[in-house]
């Protein structure tokens, strides 16, 4: 199959209207990321979704809608949803309802609740608009690959398996929506993202945090969102991240960096952009302003893919706060490094 990737004009909307009607899937983008969208209501063009990314079929979508008018006859609004809905959508926000039978099951792999999105990237919105369809749709990548964040990322992971990738230029957040379940039980982040749970708060009152947030999840624990289970964000290289105060922290990475050369593996660190200078022996990958952990969350995808193009095997990364947007770049970050830590002051001299 022919991929081809296009500027956003009218003629591009109207093409994949016309490809999710007749469902095939288009890859669009949205301010989180890429997403791969198929019609929801069409059980063999949602497969197709799975298929393309050779994404494990127990693992559920995200269903994207422009109008709340989509829902009716499709799910049961939770009681917190309505106010959620008000005050972060459209937006990085993905609320769990429970679905009715109009839902298809290879949507929501089983479940009795289906995730909801009403993202607000013009270009989604008016290809959402164009179609009138509610639209399934997870990240574009490849199953395993870092969500890609421009259309070059879509195109490097979909060429040949899908017809059609609208470029609508880098994504705005760079992480995935936060997942919130309100269906039950105390209101739940199961997926830290671009709405942070200080937002969530101002509305809700306390909110929880799965506790596998931060950590790999144990033998036996049951995954409360099916995605945590799968290695994920992964780079081919061994990541490990660094944390401790700011100066032993770069003294430290330059200091594993040259035993990890000495050792003749590819090595590099991840740093801040305030550190690069300081770190420019050791093949520095700019994350962004310490100050700025939304310009770290835009860049991480980004970052992850080059360390996989540049053949790099071991890597050395600085850590935000796990705060604020911060609590999803490291939830990220840590996948990616199957949460393998070091302390600065234990590779310093004593
Ligand atoms: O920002 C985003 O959310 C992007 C854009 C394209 O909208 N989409 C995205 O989709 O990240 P995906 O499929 O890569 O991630 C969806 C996550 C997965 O971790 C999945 O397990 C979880 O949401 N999920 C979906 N439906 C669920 C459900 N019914 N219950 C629990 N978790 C669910
Ligand atoms: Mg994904």
């Amino acid at each position: 199959m022919q991929t081809q990737l296009l500027p956003v004009t009218d003629a591009a909307l109207e093409k994949a209207a016309e490809i999710l009607r007749e469902g095939g899937l288009v890859a669009f983008p949205t301010e989180t990321v890429y997403g791969l969208g198929a019609n929801a209501l069409n059980p063999e063009a949602v497969a197709a979704i799975f298929a393309a990314k050779g994404r494990p079929a127990d693992n559920p979508l995200i269903a994207h809608i422009c109008d709340t008018a989509q829902l009716d006859g499709l799910v049961r609004i939770p009681d917190a949803a309505p106010a959620l809905m008000e005050a972060f959508w459209p937006g990085p926000l993905t609320i769990l309802m429970p679905r009715t039978s109009a839902v298809p099951d290879v949507v929501t792999a089983g479940l009795d609740t289906v995730a909801i999105r009403m993202p607000s990237h013009p270009v989604a919105q008016a290809m959402l608009r164009a179609c009138g369809l509610p639209v399934a749709a997870p990240s574009a990548n490849r199953s395993g690959k870092p969500s890609p964040t421009t259309a070059a990322h879509v195109l490097a992971d979909m060429d040949g398996r899908i017809p059609l990738i609208l470029d609508g230029g880098p994504c705005d957040v760079g992480l995935e929506s936060t997942v919130i379940d309100v269906t039950h039980g105390a209101p739940t982040i199961l997926r830290p993202g671009g709405v942070t749970k200080a937002m969530l708060e101002r509305v809700l009152g306390h909110v929880e945090v799965a506790g596998s947030v931060l950590r790999p999840l144990q033998a036996g624990e049951k995954a409360l969102s099916p995605g945590m289970r799968y290695r994920h964000y992964s780079p081919d290289g061994q990541v490990s991240l660094v944390e401790g105060d700011e100066a032993d922290v770069v003294e430290a990475l330059e200091i594993l960096f040259r035993q990890a050369e000495k050792n003749g593996h590819r090595a590099c660190v991840m740093c801040f952009s305030e550190h690069v200078e300081a770190l420019k022996a050791c093949r520095p990958h700019d994350i962004g302003s310490r100050d700025n952990p939304e310009e770290v969350a835009r860049r991480l995808f980004d970052t992850l893919r080059r360390l996989d193009t540049e053949g790099m095997d071991v890597i050395f990364s600085e850590v935000v706060p796990a705060e604020g947007i911060g609590l999803a770049v490291m939830n990220r970050l840590g996948r990616a490094a199957s949460f393998h830590t070091i302390q600065a002051r234990d590779v310093l001299p004593a």
